[in-house]
């Protein structure tokens, strides 16, 4: 009983500390190179065939180079032109554009998925980092039915 008293009466003070450690997480952040900032749209064609047109902008504010694997995912099956992965060299000074043209007449969530890999030939003379921050970079959008 005493014990969990004492663990309440601490935890206002826990609770502080944790505030404090995010205020300062957050201040870091800031002045932290991103490693990925996605702009991600869908739009559908107004013509008969309402095909879907997923567009993907990367970029990067670290100063080194990275391969990565652009893809779509969804909660859905969708056919063709969905699936496809690209693979790119994504630098500070050449941001990378992709898309995708798809059908599907669901309610779909999809989520644009830009992985950071090892994959040799893709960028000038192999060279490229993996961030050990993270290497997986996702953002996700609701698509309507037709
Ligand atoms: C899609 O979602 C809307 C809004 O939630 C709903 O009214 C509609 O019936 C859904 N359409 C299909 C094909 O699931």
């Amino acid at each position: 009983m005493r014990l969990f008293q004492l663990l309440f009466r601490a935890s206002p003070a826990a609770l502080l500390l944790v505030l404090c450690l995010q205020l300062g997480s957050n201040k870091a952040q800031e002045n932290t190179p991103r490693i990925m900032i996605m702009d991600f749209q869908l739009s559908r064609a107004e013509d008969e065939k309402q095909e879907v047109t997923a567009d993907l902008s990367v970029k990067t504010e670290l100063k080194e180079c990275m391969v990565v694997k652009a893809y779509l995912n969804s909660n859905v099956h969708i056919e063709s032109g969905f699936n496809f992965k690209y693979t790119a060299c994504l630098c500070e000074e050449n941001p990378r554009h992709f898309f995708w043209d798809f059908k599907t007449s669901s309610n779909a969530s999809i989520a644009a998925v830009v992985d950071i890999v090892r994959e040799l030939g893709i960028c000038p003379d192999n060279d490229a980092v993996i961030p050990i921050r993270a290497n997986r970079f996702y953002t996700v959008k609701t698509l309507r039915a037709a």
